[in-house]
C-alpha cells in the first residue's frame, strides 16, 4: 500500500477550530468519528473512478483520508466537481463518517476503515499536472535538478514533510533543555567580519563604505566569545553559518549550527553537558543513547581507524604492522619503511571475493591515493597472495598474528607515509563495510575524539595550520615542537559523521597572539583582523569553552536520510546553486556602481 509508505499519520495532532474550509484534519477522521459531519480540506492524492462512484485520496498535513462522491449522497454540483477533479487540485468537501465496506478497509493507514460520504464540495485551487508524482516514486524518476527546481511540490511528499517535522521537534528540544539549563539565546550579526573556521568567506560589498565588504560569519565564534566576556556565561543559538568550500552530501553554503558557549569551565564540564543536550534531543527522535560516550584520542581515531570521524559500529579496524616487517626485504615494504613510511593492515574477515573484485579493489586504493595494494587470504600458517613469495615465513606468521588473521580472512595492506595509509584505508574501510552488510542496522554509535593536536604542518602553505580555529586552549607550553602539543579541543562523531566540535579557549591575550604568530599572523596582521578580540581578552574574560553542532547533519541522521540536502526546505545543489530561486544570479549595473563593483568578466547569459 503506497498510501502508507508515503503519508505520515498523525491522528494526535491538536484538534482544530472549525472555519469554512474545515474542522478536521484529514488524518483525525478515525473510526470514533463514524456517524459525525465533517469538513476537511487538502489536495487530491489520488482519484478513482469505479462506475458511479468517484474516490478522492484526500492529503493535509496529517495524513490522508478517503472521499466517495456518490450521487445518492451528493450534491449535483458537487458530484460534477468529482468527476473533474486532477491530482494535486486543492479541495474542502463537507459529509458523513461512515464505515469503509469491510472489502475496503485499509489496515495501513490510520483513516483506514473510514470513509467520508461527500455532500458538498468546493473547489479551492486547481492545478497543473505536476512535473512529478508527489511520491518517492516520481521524483526518483526526475532526479534533484528537477525535485529543487519545484521544491514546493518536492516538500509535499511525506518523506519530506516527515523530515521537514523532524527538524523542527529536534530544534525544539536543543531550546528546551538548554534554556532548563540556565542558557541564554542571543543573536549575533550575519553582516560582520571574517570569522576563520578553515573555508573561504562569502564577501558583501558595502554600499556606505565603499570599497570595503561584509563578511558573512563561518560561524559566530568570536561573538559568543565576547558574550562571555560580557558576563552572559551560557549562551545558545541556532546560528546560520556560511562557508564557500566545495560542497558534498554534507555540506551546504549556507548552513545552521546549534552554536553553544559556556564560561567557568573544562573540558569535563563541556562533554558532561552536551551528553545530558544529546540524550535529550535524541529521545525527541525516539533514539536512545547512552551516557558518558566512549572518548578516543585523536591519535588513536586516526591509527585505528585512519579518520578523526570514526564509524565505530564495525570492526574491520586498521592495524600498524611495520613491527612485523622490521626486517623485511619486499621491495616496496622495504623502500617504505626506509623512506619514514608506515604499512598498515586491515583484516576484513573471512570473505569470499572473486578475482574481479579484487582488482577493483586495488584501483580503489590507487584512486584513492596509495601506490599500490596487497591483498591475501590466510591459508595455513601463510598467504593465498601474489605477494606471498616475496615474504618470508616468519613474516607471514607475524603478520597474520599482528592481523588477528584466521582461516580465510581477506588481508588488505597498503605501504606508504602514514596520512596516505590512513586516509587510503580509512576510506576503503567504510566503503566495503558498507558494500559488504558490515555495518549493523538501527544501532547508533556516538564517541568524542579528544587530545587533538593543536596544529598540523601544511606542506603547502609552509607554516602550522590550527586543527580546529586559532581560539583553541592547549596543555601546557607552546614549547620548540608544536606539532606534540594537545589541543583542548573535542569533536563528537555520530556514525562516522563529525556533528559538532568545539574546544576550551584561549582567554589571555599573551596566549592568543602566541598562537596567531604560531600560525604565521605577524602582531600587525592580528590587530588588524582580531584587534577587537585581543583587546577584550585584557578587560577580564573568564575562562570559557563551547562547542557547536552542525544541526543540518544531526537531522540527516536522525531521519535516516544520506544527505543534508533532504532535511533542509531550500538546500544548495552540489554547484552551489538553487534551481528555484536561479541564485546566484548576475546584478545590473546599476547596483553594481552603488557598490562601487566593476566585473573584471562580463557576466554569464542568465540561464532559460
Ligand atoms: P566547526 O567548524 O567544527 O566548529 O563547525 C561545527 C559543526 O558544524 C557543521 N558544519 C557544517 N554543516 C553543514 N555544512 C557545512 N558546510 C558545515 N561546516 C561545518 C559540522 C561541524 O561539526 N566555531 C566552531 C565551534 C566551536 O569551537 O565552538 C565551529 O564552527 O557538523
Ligand atoms: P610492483 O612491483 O610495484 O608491481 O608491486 C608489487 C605488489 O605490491 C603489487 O601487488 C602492488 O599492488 C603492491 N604494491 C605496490 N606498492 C604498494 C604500496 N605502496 N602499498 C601496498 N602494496 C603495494
Amino acid at each position: 500500500m503506497t498510501e502508507a509508505a508515503d503519508t505520515p499519520q498523525t491522528p494526535d495532532f491538536p484538534r482544530q477550530r472549525g472555519n469554512s474550509y474545515r474542522d478536521t484534519w484529514c488524518g483525525q477522521v478515525l473510526a470514533d468519528r463514524v456517524g459525525s459531519q465533517v469538513r476537511v480540506a487538502g489536495w487530491v492524492n489520488r482519484r478513482r473512478d469505479h462506475g458511479g462512484l468517484i474516490f478522492i485520496d484526500l492529503r493535509d498535513r496529517t495524513g490522508i483520508v478517503q472521499l466517495v462522491f456518490d450521487p445518492d449522497d451528493t450534491a449535483a454540483d458537487a458530484f460534477a466537481l468529482g468527476h473533474k477533479l486532477r491530482s494535486e487540485d486543492v479541495l474542502s468537501v463537507a459529509g458523513s463518517v461512515v464505515e469503509r465496506d469491510p472489502e475496503q478497509v485499509n489496515p495501513e493507514i490510520p483513516t483506514g476503515a473510514v470513509e467520508i460520504r461527500v455532500e458538498a464540495a468546493e473547489l479551492l485551487a486547481d492545478s497543473e499536472t505536476p512535473p512529478f508524482t508527489i511520491d518517492a516514486k516520481g521524483t526518483a524518476h526526475v532526479g534533484e535538478e528537477a525535485r529543487l527546481r519545484h521544491r514546493y511540490l518536492d516538500l509535499r511528499r511525506s518523506e519530506m514533510q516527515a523530515a521537514i517535522a523532524l527538524r523542527a521537534r529536534l530544534v525544539r528540544a536543543m531550546r528546551e533543555i538548554l534554556d532548563a539549563e540556565g542558557f541564554l539565546e542571543i543573536e549575533t550579526p550575519v553582516l560582520t567580519r571574517s570569522t576563520p573556521e578553515g573555508a573561504r568567506d562569502f564577501l558583501v560589498p558595502s554600499r556606505l563604505q565603499q570599497g570595503s565588504f561584509y563578511a558573512l560569519p563561518q560561524s559566530p565564534q568570536l561573538f559568543k566569545q565576547l558574550l562571555m566576556v560580557s558576563g552572559f556565561e551560557r549562551y545558545y543559538q541556532v546560528a546560520r553559518c556560511f562557508r564557500d568550500e566545495d560542497l558534498r552530501a554534507d555540506r551546504q553554503p549556507d548552513f545552521t549550527q546549534l552554536d553553544i558557549e559556556m564560561s567557568f569551565v573544562d573540558v569535563d564540564d563541556v562533554i558532561e553537558a552536551n551528553e545530558r543536550l544529546l540524550t535529550h534531543v535524541l529521545a525527541a527522535a525516539g533514539i536512545e543513547i547512552e551516557a558518558p560516550f566512549p572518548r578516543i584520542t585523536w591519535r588513536d581515531a586516526m591509527s585505528r581507524f585512519g579518520t578523526d570521524r570514526p564509524d565505530t559500529r564495525f570492526g574491520m579496524e586498521l592495524v600498524e604492522l611495520s613491527e612485523a616487517l622490521r626486517e623485511t626485504e619486499f621491495r616496496v615494504f622495504r623502500g617504505t619503511l626506509d623512506g619514514g613510511g608506515v604499512v598498515k593492515g586491515m583484516n576484513c574477515g573471512k570473505r569470499d571475493v572473486p578475482r574481479s573484485e579484487l582488482d577493483g579493489l586495488i584501483s580503489m586504493a590507487q584512486e584513492l591515493g596509495a601506490k599500490g595494494l596487497v591483498w591475501a587470504f590466510r591459508e595455513g600458517d601463510g598467504w593465498r597472495s601474489p605477494t606471498a613469495k616475496f615474504l618470508t615465513a616468519d613474516e607471514l606468521s607475524a603478520l597474520n598474528a599482528a592481523l588477528g588473521a584466521e582461516e580465510g580472512d581477506l588481508l588488505l595492506i597498503v605501504a606508504d607515509a602514514p596520512a596516505v595509509a590512513n586516509q587510503v584505508l580509512g576510506t576503503m574501510r567504510n566503503r566495503l563495510a558498507e558494500r559488504w552488510g558490515e555495518i549493523p542496522e538501527g544501532v547508533n554509535e556516538l564517541v568524542w575524539i579528544v587530545d587533538w593536536p593543536l596544529v598540523e604542518w601544511s606542506e603547502e602553505e609552509g607554516r602550522w595550520d590550527a586543527l580546529h580555529h586559532p581560539f583553541t586552549s592547549f596543555e601546557g607550553e607552546l614549547g620548540d615542537e608544536p606539532g606534540d602539543t594537545l589541543a583542548r579541543a573535542y569533536d563528537v562523531v555520530w556514525n562516522g559523521w563529525e556533528i559538532g566540535g568545539g574546544s576550551i579557549r584561549i582567554n589571555d591575550p599573551e596566549t592568543q597572539r602566541q598562537v596567531l604568530a604560531l600560525l604565521g599572523i605577524d602582531a600587525e596582521e592580528a590587530e588588524a583582523r582580531f584587534g577587537f578580540l585581543l583587546e577584550a581578552l585584557r578587560f577580564g574574560a573568564p575562562p570559557h569553552g563551547g562547542i557547536a553542532y552542525g544541526i543540518d547533519r544531526m537531522v540527516a541522521l536522525a531521519a535516516g536520510m544520506d544527505s543534508i540536502r533532504d532535511v533542509i526546505a531550500f538546500p544548495k545543489t552540489a554547484s552551489g546553486g538553487d534551481p528555484l530561486t536561479g541564485a546566484p544570479a548576475p546584478v545590473d549595473d546599476r547596483q553594481l556602481r552603488e557598490l562601487g563593483v566593476r566585473l573584471n568578466a562580463p557576466p554569464p547569459a542568465p540561464s532559460p
